[in-house]
């Protein structure tokens, strides 16, 4: 008989599932990865890059291909981020990437410790990174402290809006989410589990507000995902 599922901390979750991220994508994920690049491309013609929550790497052969792009990389889990290094290793310009190594967690961050000394003008956290986060109010106010005037953030996030989640998830769960306007769900993976977060967008929009403008929040085909962007104040 199966156990329990263990609830891990993301960064615990993620170094798990490492090994087989990259085999579960599929040509839709592809697909939607190529609409997102193509918007991050609009907002971001320049300057130094952060891809936070890069995982294994799968957004850096588009990144890197901009040779106006200066690259950070930064992953809490070290599994994920040894697989993106490990795949870029051989790549032109590799040894161009900051992979971040300390202060990878911005809970910890202050003006004192942050990842590097740069600013940054341009943030991609792809494929739901923000799910994985509970407290996106510190969120913003840490990350703020990385940014130059007018970074953007593009951001997907799971799609959020109420037709969705009733369509998508079970009764119960799209109910709860319609009183408490919050969702937290459990992520099961063969024997382990991580929790993620559902974020509304008026949740996204309110926690952001104090240090960034809102500009839209757009679904991506192919995908259950929406492009939240924001630009520094
Ligand atoms: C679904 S994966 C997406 C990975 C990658 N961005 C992609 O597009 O394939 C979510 C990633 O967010 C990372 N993550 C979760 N919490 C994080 C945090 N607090 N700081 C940085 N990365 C985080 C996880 O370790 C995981 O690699």
């Amino acid at each position: 008989m199966q156990g329990p599922q263990k609830i891990l901390p993301a960064d615990a979750f993620y170094d798990a599932v490492a090994m087989e991220y990259n085999s579960h994508m599929t040509e839709n994920d592809r697909k939607a990865r190529e609409i997102i690049s193509i918007e991050f491309g609009k907002y971001v013609k320049s300057g130094n890059i952060l891809d936070f929550g890069g995982g294994t790497g799968l957004d850096l052969p588009w990144l890197i291909n901009k040779s106006n792009y200066q690259l950070f990389f930064l992953e809490t889990s070290y599994g994920m981020r040894e697989v993106a290094k490990a795949n870029m290793l051989e790549g032109p310009r590799a040894n161009e990437i900051f992979f971040v190594e300390n202060n990878v967690d911005f809970n910890k961050w202050n003006l004192n410790t942050l990842p590097f000394t740069q600013k940054i003008d341009g943030i991609l956290a792809n494929f739901a990174v923000l799910n994985s986060i509970p407290n996106l109010e510190d969120f913003f106010e840490k990350i703020a402290l990385i940014c130059n005037k007018n970074c953007h953030l593009v951001l997907t996030v799971l799609d959020s809006r109420l037709s969705v989640i009733f369509r998508k998830y079970p009764l119960k769960n799209s109910i709860k989410y319609f009183l408490q306007k919050k969702l937290v769900l459990v992520n099961n993976y063969n024997n382990v589990s991580h929790k993620t977060y559902i974020h509304s967008l008026k949740e996204l929009k309110s926690s952001s507000k104090a240090y960034f403008n809102y500009i839209s929040f757009t679904p991506v085909r192919f995908s259950n995902f929406a492009l939240l962007v924001l630009s520094r104040k």
